[in-house]
């Protein structure tokens, strides 16, 4: 574990505007939004709210970078070193960034200072190494001729990230994107511009060319519609829920843009009896209440074998009893509140569901405090397959768990859902391990253990959990297109 920050004052704020082609701009239009503080529902700032016209403007500055610009000239490798630059840069700030992002999406700062900031510099540096090494092929063709590929950059690429990650998010789309030599239009959430806009102003600071990195804050239908429908954008990276999904991606076919997509889940947990019961326990309340439960991997279908199933539940109601809410800016801080109220209803409406469809509520299901978006941490027990919380994405701190007896049901069961994104098992049976991790339909597996990131391992959902894989060398593919050329030798 990283070193605690001290406890933090209230971060400054300084990049509120549009950033295009190297200038702090505001939005074409005049107008703002107002970005809240989710612990006190006060007003932290007024963000340049970006449309149409300044999507217009970014594009044509990323293009200019990418076509003409120093970005497509430069020797790969310096490309890199910008990016290490970068990473440094924010390394050198990452108690005021952490405390920017606790400010701005409610998280608390000791997880934004020890998860997601460690992982967003892992993340640039990762990719920095790419920046040179990537290469095509020589080909044996019939005939006289010497043919090879060449791996050249999509072009501009539209990101458009959510609110939950808002840091890492930005790091996971930037880094494969600059490695591989693209320009960038950026939208981030609505609800957390904040630290994004912080990493543009110290990727000015660290040398990257202007143009190379533009970002447009604002709404998602009109400036992420902006972006996506624009004929100057090659392609498409988005994550966030699968409905607007579908809507980008009829959206993107009309221009015939490279798409991928990383959305949500209902990620099976499967606890066998067999399983070391204090790790178990514990990696389940972290793969649930981590972040509030705002993560697209959330285990939120915890399967426990019927032999372990009330011990399971006891010791959960336990931690959620000892679970430390508050200030997020508190480094003892263990909750903080959830990103809005939009969110908020979301949550207790499931809250509703699961009481209706019959399922047993142990802790929680209410707000905490009179301020804030929070909301206790819920625990519900004696949750079947078809009920409401077992099946939709709550995106909060709601546990559903649901008991199994047969190690031949439980596949089916783990994969009776439209989603795909994660899965876990715990066991010391090794071999069964293997077997749940094969069979089961999902993009990452963890085996005695929950939320495990690495820049180097590729992240990405099966099914309805998106198209494509993020982070390692499959992150970079989506960020190229292959070249032949064939040269005649007569
Ligand atoms: P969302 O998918 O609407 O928002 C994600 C991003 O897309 C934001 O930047 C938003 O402005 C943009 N956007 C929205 N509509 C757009 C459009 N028509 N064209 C282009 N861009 C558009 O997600 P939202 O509304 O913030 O959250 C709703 C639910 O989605 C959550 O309750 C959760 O279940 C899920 N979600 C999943 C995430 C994941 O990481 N898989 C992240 C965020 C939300
Ligand atoms: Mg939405």
């Amino acid at each position: 574990m990283a070193t605690m920050a001290p406890k933090q004052t209230r971060p400054q704020v300084r990049q509120t505007q549009c950033f295009i082609g190297g200038k702090w701009l505001p939005a074409a239009s005049g107008k703002t939004f107002d970005t809240i503080n989710p612990a006190t529902e006060e007003v932290i700032a007024e963000v340049a709210e970006g449309d149409a016209d300044d999507v217009d403007a970014a594009v044509d500055a990323a293009r200019e970078a990418f076509d003409r610009g120093p970005w497509s000239t430069m020797d790969a490798r310096d490309r890199g070193r910008l990016m290490n630059k970068l990473a440094d840069l924010i390394e050198a700030e990452i108690d005021e960034l952490a405390a920017l992002e606790s400010l701005d999406n409610g998280k608390p700062i000791r997880d934004a200072r020890n998860a997601d900031f460690p992982l967003v510099v892992d993340c640039l540096r990762y990719y920095a190494g790419w920046a040179d090494k990537i290469h095509g092929q020589t080909i044996p063709v019939r005939g006289d001729y010497f043919c090879y590929t060449r791996r050249e950059p999509v072009g501009v690429v539209g990101q458009i990230i959510p609110w939950n990650f808002p840091a890492l998010m930005t790091a996971w789309k930037w880094g494969p994107a600059l490695a591989a030599g693209c320009t960038i239009v950026m939208k981030p959430a609505e609800q957390t511009p904040l630290t994004c806009l912080r990493m543009a102003r110290l990727a000015q600071k660290a040398g990257i060319p202007d143009g190379v990195i533009n970002v447009v804050p604002g709404y998602g239908p009109t400036a992420g519609a902006s972006i996506v429908r624009h004929p100057g954008v090659d392609k498409i990276a988005f994550t966030g829920e699968g409905s607007t999904a579908k809507i980008i991606q009829r959206e993107a076919t009309e221009t015939m843009k490279r798409t991928t997509f990383e959305l949500g889940g209902k990620s099976p947990n499967v606890i066998f009896a067999d399983a070391d019961m204090n790790a178990a326990i514990a990696g389940a309340h972290f793969g649930l209440y981590f972040n509030q439960g705002q993560c697209c991997c959330a285990g939120s279908r915890v399967f426990v074998q019927d032999k372990v199933y009330d011990q399971f539940c006891e010791q959960i109601v336990k931690r959620n009893g000892q679970r430390r809410l508050g200030d997020p800016l508190d480094p003892q801080t263990e909750q903080g509140p959830q990103v809005d109220q939009a969110q908020f209803d979301k949550i207790m409406k499931y809250v509703e569901y699961g009481k209706q469809d019959g399922a047993k509520c142990l802790t929680g299901g209410k707000r905490f405090g009179s301020k804030g978006y929070y909301v206790e941490p819920t625990l519900f027990a004696d949750v079947t397959d078809d009920m409401r919380i077992a099946t939709d994405e709550i995106f909060g701190p709601v546990m559903s768990v649901l008991k199994f007896s047969d190690v031949d049901e439980i596949v089916d069961r783990a994969n009776n859902t439209e989603f795909g994104l994660a899965a876990a098992v715990w066991t010391r049976d090794i071999a069964k391990a293997h077997r749940f991790a094969a069979k089961v339909r999902a993009g990452t597996v963890w085996v005695n253990c929950y939320d495990v990131f690495d820049a180097g391992a590729p992240f990405g959902g099966f099914k309805q959990s998106g198209i494509g894989r993020e982070l390692g060398e499959a992150g970079l593919a989506n960020y190229t297109e292959s070249k032949t050329v064939t040269v005649s030798m007569t």
